[in-house]
């Protein structure tokens, strides 16, 4: 039975690949992933990390939009893995959507498993990642969705395109940061440095040349694919002497804008254009954390330059410089976050549902528990309507699938078991609630959740990420969200649509999407230690009518717990 329908699978990709290709040029693109450990030298110290292919950050994957990708992952390393390809919506293919024990069981150490999934109305840059653990820090690398041969950029075609990955770097081993921070129950350590393309640029009582460089020449146009890759922290990024000019986000094209600062939240992709109208010259590149709420944050600037190849190679240059933008400036991401809107052309329309089938509101903040082994006998944990979720042992989309009972419950709550004046300042700090529980939606219904921040422990920013969908971020604002007054300010015409969305610290953001993918789908603060402490839930989306608005069946390789 399984058989013929993998051979039945099999003949569809084929037919569906071979026969209309001379008209649709669908590919077929073949990667191979071996995860490995590899020594690397960053900050002066050589340590041992787990890389893809013994790269850091990870090879760059490159596909077109309708190519079907096939990555086969091998797995080297002692620990258990999985690999997920954040943005990339996995229509009906939750088995390679890589989050472990959501849609996977990990793929043990001397195992092997083949993501396969096909670029569906995609195409721009988003990224793939290590989804268990803390391995994401170094393993990691960008994908690139090129569009359809023959159809253009809805911009000026860039001279060339470069890859800009930013990542945190720990001296020492991340999986012993977060072990340690999880046995006394307190923040773990931040990281040591910002790296740009692995490299953290020059630092204090450190020699070494570790610096990436960015060679351009005068009077063209360079596309940069920014990735945000920390673990913990959202950026900044500037280009000393330069504007760039907002072109698309998350894979998703947006009304093009000038800014000298880039924005960019753990998760997040950012395609810019870069204008070189300088004619020579060294200028600095500038990466460093934004954090607006009392929480300690790795404060090292990362560096980079940009370098006009025209300059005579025998003279040294002074780089122009320039400085970050203060640690805590709100307003600069605030701006930032407001000009973005969705392209929304005839070519590219923003679908934004208008009707809602399912109101959600879901406070996200921290909570203390009780633990009696930890530091103060207590612990930090996080919680989505004060739910702080539990992995379960298999993964729910197993559980969903095969009707395996006990595994979920589907009663995640659509509202706080108990309103409260969320961004207050004298909001105490309650125990939260435990368990793994989903939040079940029929096939194509249409979703408005509203995420608001709470001040229990602190407030504070969280990037949240939703598996599966791209969302519109209707609306924003500062406080409690007003369910009254505040919908009459959003913009249902040209939100912008992305898959990962800052929640405001002490505020709140609304999201719109179609429930059009069956499957179970992940939705987490992408701050990978509350991500730790269980800023997490999931969605389960029913199938639809027939074959086409349903899960496919499970690969043959897919991983056993
Ligand atoms: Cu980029 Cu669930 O993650």
């Amino acid at each position: 039975m399984m058989g013929t329908v993998v051979l039945k699978g099999l003949v569809l990709v084929i037919l569906g690949c071979l026969l209309p290709a001379v008209l649709v040029q669908c590919r077929i693109r073949h990667y191979k992933f071996n995860v490995v450990l590899k020594n690397h030298t960053r900050l002066c110290s050589t340590k041992e990390i787990v890389t893809v292919n013994g790269k850091y950050p990870g090879p760059t994957l490159v596909a077109r939009e309708d190519d079907t990708v096939l990555v086969k992952v091998v797995n080297h390393v002692k620990y258990n893995l999985t690999i997920h390809w954040h943005g990339i919506r996995q229509i009906r293919t939750g088995w390679s959507d890589g989050p472990s024990y959501i849609t996977q069981c990990p793929i043990q150490p001397g195992q092997t498993y083949t993501y396969n999934f096909t670029l569906t109305g995609q195409r721009g840059t988003l990224w793939y990642h290590a989804h268990i653990l803390w391995l994401r820090a170094t393993v990691h690398g960008a994908i690139v969705i090129l569009p359809k041969l023959g159809v253009p950029y809805p911009f000026p075609k860039p001279h060339k395109e470069a890859v800009v990955v930013l990542g945190e770097w720990w001296k020492s081993d991340v999986e012993a940061v977060i072990n340690e921070a999880l046995k006394s129950g307190l923040a773990p350590n931040v990281s040591d440095a910002h790296t740009i393309n692995g490299f953290p640029g020059p630092v204090k009582n450190c020699n070494s040349q570790e610096l990436f460089n960015l060679s351009v020449r005068p009077g063209k146009k360079y596309m940069l694919r920014i990735v945000n890759a920390a673990l913990n922290e959202e950026l900044f990024f500037k280009i000393a002497g330069h504007q760039l000019t907002v072109v698309e986000v998350d894979a998703t094209y947006v009304k093009p804008f000038k800014t000298d600062t880039i924005v960019i939240s753990p998760g997040q992709t950012t395609n810019v254009i870069l204008e070189t109208n300088k004619f020579a010259g060294k200028y600095l590149v500038v990466v460093s954390p934004f954090m607006d709420a009392p929480i300690a944050v790795d404060n090292a600037t990362g560096l980079a330059t940009l370098h006009y190849a025209t300059s005579n190679r025998s003279t040294t240059l002074a780089t122009t410089l320039t400085a970050p933008p203060p640690i805590n400036a709100t307003q600069i991401s605030d701006s930032f976050t407001k000009s973005l809107k969705a392209l929304n052309s005839n070519k590219f329309p923003a679908l934004v549902p208008q009707t809602v089938d399912h109101s959600l509101f879901f406070t996200v903040g921290l909570g203390v528990n009780p633990c009696s082994t930890c530091v103060n006998g207590s612990r930090v944990v996080a919680a989505i309507n004060n739910v702080t979720f539990v992995m379960p042992t298999i993964s729910l989309l197993q559980a969903h699938y095969f009707n395996i009972k006990g595994v979920f419950t589907a009663d995640f709550p659509a509202n706080p078991p108990t309103p409260f004046n969320y961004t207050g300042n004298q909001v105490t700090n309650v125990a939260t609630t435990t368990g793994t529980r989903v939040y079940k939606l029929p096939y194509n219904a249409t979703v408005q959740l509203i995420l608001q921040d709470t001040a229990m422990l602190t407030p504070e920013n969280h990037p949240f990420h939703l598996h599966g969908f791209n969302f519109f971020v209707v609306g924003r604002g500062v406080g409690n969200y007003n369910p009254n007054t505040d919908p009459k300010k959003f913009n249902l015409v040209d939100p912008v649509e992305r898959n990962t969305i800052g929640v405001p610290s002490g505020g709140w953001t609304a999201i719109r999407f179609r429930a059009d993918n069956p499957g179970v789908w992940f939705l987490h603060c992408h701050l990978e230690i509350h991500t730790t402490w269980g800023l997490k839930m999931a969605f389960l989306v029913d199938n639809g009518k027939g074959p086409n608005q349903s899960i496919i069946p499970p690969p043959t390789d897919f991983p056993k717990c």
